[in-house]
């Protein structure tokens, strides 16, 4: 500790306070600050010292008394190379004995290296061991498999690739919010247990607190009653139905949250646990509201571009070749918007065998969605004004009573990334369907109270977090762009 003492005469005192002594004390420990290897590869070899803390990815011994060794502590997807010379007090016991997996502290300098491939190493003036590792450790320097990987979903972070997976999706939630800051949309904290179905498809988790093997009944029927809630209740589906109270009230929302899902659907792009991110615009239609869904989406590309070239290119070279490409592709097109009506035309005159049959009335199929958007129109695609019999009781009813004003956005190697739509405003129409469907109206009486108050054309979307990861990253498989993958018969971890 360095004390620096100042005396103040009472010339440098203003008038009316009592000269004394003033102490000015620099409180600073003479050890370096702990660095981030991201900002230490950046530096100039300036032979200042460093301390740094990481894992060890690979040790190499010279025949010249030095052991070389590879640090990474995650904040980048390069490891700094330190010089451990044979001087060092624990070279023969601990240095030389360092495998893939130990975590270390360095404390060295930082030179120019001689080596290829990087500016700068440490010249390691003391390298102290916090754990050791062993042959058993299974991230060993070779191709492991993401099937393999996912298997180890403890350890998968420590690897190049889910590494730079981790820092993307910690970006891109942050640009969400920067996005929808900028625009003065505020964020909105929706409930996760909820007694309404938002998407009606009777696809939820159940919550209660009943024993199982015990649970309540009352003319041989679940008595909710005993239950926590008192009613029945589930995991949530989706945000929107409560975005809508705060969007008819200050104007616009978003949320950003985990959604569930119970579809059995072992697909490589759905989760049973997902992110979603939700915004809800009052005075909004469907025009508005498909233009914001490209400008948000663009953005979040153009982030990604900006701010993560390097993960960029391992994903270009190691995981998908054009992936930067097809990023830039989607930030240059306008978007294709086109009736489903007409979509389902296309698919039909289309020469291609498609597992399902398009048909109108039916859902478009992943296969369908990618054939619009990568083969017919090669740019994103906005469908439009389904049948209202495969969208929920929340969309606004076209003139024809047959379509709803919703909206699917379709990308190139993913499909749908987002679904939306105008909702229904009108108390008529949304009392109207509530009875078509057959839906408790007691559980949707705020929500038709919003009708009944004030009400205001408005719109909406929903980005599956997930699948934009996908997209961003040139993943295959949904699994492996989340950090705990929930899914039918996995929820390890
Ligand atoms: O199309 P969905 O079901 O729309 C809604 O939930 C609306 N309430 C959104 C709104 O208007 N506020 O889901 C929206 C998006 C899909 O386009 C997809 O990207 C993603 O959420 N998604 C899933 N992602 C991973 N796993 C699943 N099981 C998903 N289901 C939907
Ligand atoms: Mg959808």
């Amino acid at each position: 500790t360095i004390r620096i003492a100042l005396r103040i005469t009472s010339r440098d005192v203003p008038r009316g306070l009592c000269p004394r002594w003033f102490y000015l004390i620099f409180e600073g420990e003479r050890k370096p600050m702990k660095n981030k290897i991201k900002n230490l590869l950046k530096e100039k070899p300036s032979g200042r010292e460093v301390e740094l803390h990481g894992w060890v990815r690979t040790r190499r011994d010279s025949k010249a008394g030095f052991s070389f060794i590879e640090v990474n502590d995650g904040s980048c997807l390069k490891s700094i190379q330190i010089v451990a010379d044979s001087n060092l007090p624990n070279f023969k016991d601990e240095i030389l004995k360092l495998t893939t997996g130990c975590s270390v502290r360095v404390i060295g300098k930082l030179v120019e290296s001689r080596g290829k491939g990087q500016d700068v190493e440490v010249q390691a003036k003391e390298i102290e061991v916090f754990g050791w590792s062993d042959q058993s450790y299974p991230l060993q320097k070779k191709h492991h498999s993401f099937e393999f990987l996912r298997e180890i979903a403890h350890m998968r972070p420590r690897s190049n690739t889910f590494g730079a997976i981790a820092r993307v999706r910690n970006g891109l939630s942050y640009a969400v919010h920067k996005f929808f800051q900028e625009r003065g949309f505020l964020y909105v904290h929706t409930p996760i247990i909820t007694a309404s179905d938002c998407e009606g498809a009777g696809e939820m988790f159940r919550v209660t607190s009943f024993d199982l093997d015990n649970i309540p009944k009352k003319e041989s029927k679940v008595d909710y009653k005993q239950d926590f809630f008192e009613t029945p209740v589930f995991l949530t589906v989706s945000g929107q139905l409560e975005g809508e109270i705060y969007a008819s009230a200050l104007g616009d929302i978003y949320t950003f949250g985990p959604t569930f899902r119970a579809e059995n659907s072992n697909t490589p792009r759905h989760l049973a646990e997902f992110w979603m991110i939700e915004p809800e615009m009052a005075f909004c239609d469907l025009t508005q509201d498909i233009n914001t869904a490209a400008e948000f989406i663009k953005y979040l590309l153009q982030y990604t571009l900006d701010n993560f070239p390097e993960e960029m290119e391992f994903f270009d070279k190691f995981i998908e070749k054009g992936t930067s490409d097809i990023l830039k592709h989607v930030i240059e097109k306008d978007f294709k918007v086109m009736e489903y009506t007409e979509a389902i035309d296309i698919l039909k005159k289309a020469e291609v065998s498609f597992e399902y049959p398009p048909e109108w009335g039916k859902h478009l199929q992943a296969e369908h969605e990618r054939y619009l958007t990568e083969e017919v129109f090669k740019c994103p695609v906005a469908v439009i004004n389904f049948p209202k019999v495969i969208k929920p009781f929340y969309m606004y009813l076209n003139d024809d009573d047959k379509t709803v004003r919703g909206m699917d956005i379709l990308i190139p190697r993913i499909g749908e990334i987002i679904g939306g739509s105008q909702r229904e405003h009108r108390l008529d129409l949304i009392l109207k369907r509530i009875k078509e469907l057959k839906m408790n109206p007691e559980n949707y009486q705020w929500f038709v109270d919003l009708r009944k108050y004030g009400t205001v054309p408005h719109s909406g979307f929903g980005l599956g977090f997930e699948r934009l990861i996908l997209f961003v990253t040139g993943m295959k498989n949904i699994r492996d762009v989340i950090p705990f993958p929930r899914t039918p018969g996995n929820a390890e971890f």
